[in-house]
């Protein structure tokens, strides 16, 4: 049949393909597959089956909302789960009433206007960054992602509940943050082992840690929840949007275990992801000249010396397009997981016309990363840094199964569904309020790109030195 028509590695008796998917960077090893293989591959790991994709078009047929939809991993699920009730991102279906009451409330909140309002905020962080930059001068050697995490994290907490983490003159990171931080490397370590191993370490002493963990963030959470209900205030944030917000469909508000659930999956998917997008940026832009003077001399255009506004965002085109093939190349959540959604009546579903099938109990993850350098729609070319196809008109042409960094449907990333996007807004003045006040380099000319994977990809090992531009003090 045709699912047996997908290619399969030769294996080891139990452990299967364990030894085809090591890597530091686990991607790394399933893109070597592909390339190996062709667009579809399965591999059998300690008995259990998977699929992987990397091609547009397959892609695309994946996002196909009819017949597949999000099956999330026990890792999001459970990063994303506190006193019982799911997040967003973690929700194992968009059946789970937790998700629905939450995507139906929380919608609204990350709507054009609500987003645009946050622009003083998020402006009023990155301008701490530029004050720690220029305060430290050329002789800093610039920690790009801590930074950037910094700057993200920072700018969710404040846009989402009105807190403040001021991270920036701070080595040691806010209890919330280091529970959070040691929560996602824990997991993205057992992400690592295979089922089997993961079964077999019960005692592993990091569960405990990780646990302790987890509930200081429960617990910070809904400190932060029950604050607001004996503080209200009118501040349009996402905290007030779910306190005060009803359910459009039933008028119900949520609990507040719901909420804080909700609050801890803004501040995960919050942050790294954004973080990693603008370090890559900066990498990109560095790497390649031509295209930073371009970027510098559209700021220099559309900003001069002048403080930015929100009107302005629609003018940097560039800048945009910096970020859209910033995230093609190197999309910051490299994969997402897609299967035959359960109200679909087929048990096997067929992909590019019948070649492949796939069964109920597939799981396929998609590997982004790879269906965007795929050379049918990006050419020969596909893995140099060219802002210019992401120029609005080129971009449209796109085949959609070209540029997903967000996801797809009614899972994708709830800053990218509901018009202008908190993470672009947020990114787009970043980029442009530094490369307005700095001239950047790298610290070391000849840095080769590495990557570090954990839940996302981010660059590794990047420093770069930022020295003030004319005219600025
Ligand atoms: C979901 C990417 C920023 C909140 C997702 C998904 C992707 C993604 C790929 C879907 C994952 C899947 O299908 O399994 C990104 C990227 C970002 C970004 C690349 C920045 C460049 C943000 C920010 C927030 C956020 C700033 C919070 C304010 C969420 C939530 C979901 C999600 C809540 C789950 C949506 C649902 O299942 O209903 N994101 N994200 N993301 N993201 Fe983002």
């Amino acid at each position: 049949d045709a699912r047996n028509n997908i290619p399969s590695p030769p294996g080891l008796p139990c452990v299967g393909n364990i030894l085809d998917v090591q890597d530091e960077v686990p991607i790394h090893a399933i893109e070597r597959l592909l390339d190996t293989y062709g667009p579809i591959v399965k591999l059998r790991i300690f008995g259990n089956e998977r699929l992987f994709i990397g091609s547009a078009e397959l892609l695309e047929e994946l996002c196909d909302e009819r017949r597949f939809w999000k099956t999330a991993g026990d890792g999001a699920a459970s990063l994303t789960t506190a006193g019982g009730r799911s997040g967003l991102f973690g929700a194992k279906s968009e059946e789970e009433p937790d998700w629905q009451q939450a995507h139906r409330t929380l919608m609204p909140a990350f709507g054009p206007l609500s987003i645009q309002q946050m622009f003083g905020e998020m402006h009023d962080v990155a301008s701490q960054l530029v004050l720690k930059w220029a305060r430290l001068g050329s002789n800093y050697r610039i920690p790009v992602t801590e930074d950037f995490t910094r700057l993200t994290l920072d700018t969710i907490a404040l846009c989402a509940m009105d807190y403040r983490f001021n991270s920036f003159y701070q080595d040691e990171m806010h209890p919330f943050v280091q529970a959070m931080n040691h929560t996602l490397s824990a997991s993205s370590d057992r992400l690592k082992l295979g089922p089997l191993v993961r079964k077999m370490m019960p005692w592993d002493k990091s569960v405990e840690k990780v646990q302790q963990s987890r509930a200081l963030m429960r617990e910070i959470a809904e400190q932060l929840v029950q604050h607001r209900r004996s503080n209200p205030t009118e501040k349009r944030d996402l905290l007030n949007a779910m306190v005060k917000g009803k359910d459009p469909k039933t008028g119900e508000l949520m609990p507040d275990a719901l909420i804080a659930a909700n609050m801890i999956t803004f501040l995960v998917a919050g942050h790294e992801t954004t973080s990693g997008l603008l370090s890559f940026a900066m990498l990109n832009l560095l790497k390649n000249p031509e295209t930073y003077f371009k970027a510098q001399q559209e700021v220099d255009k559309v900003l001069g010396r002048g403080k930015m506004t929100v009107e302005h965002m629609k003018s940097l085109t560039y800048i945009n397009a910096v970020l859209r093939e910033t995230l093609r190349l190197t999309p910051t959540v490299p994969a997402f997981s897609r299967s035959i959604r359960n109200d679909n009546p087929h048990d096997v579903e067929q992909l590019s016309n019948g070649k492949y099938a796939l069964r109920r109990d597939d799981k396929v993850l998609c590997l982004v990363s790879k269906a965007h350098r795929d050379p049918k729609v990006y050419g020969e070319d596909a893995n140099e840094f060219k802002p210019e196809r992401m120029l609005e008109d080129n971009f449209q042409r796109l085949l959609k199964g070209a540029w997903k960094p967000f996801g797809t449907g009614v899972r994708a990333c709830i800053v990218y569904t509901s018009g202008r996007p908190f993470a672009w807004q947020e990114a787009q003045m970043a980029l442009a309020l530094l490369l307005q006040s700095f001239n950047f380099k790298l610290d070391d000319p000849s840095y080769q790109t590495k990557i570090k994977q954990t839940l996302t990809i981010k660059p590794d090992e990047f420093y770069m030195r930022a020295t003030l531009r004319d005219g600025l003090t």
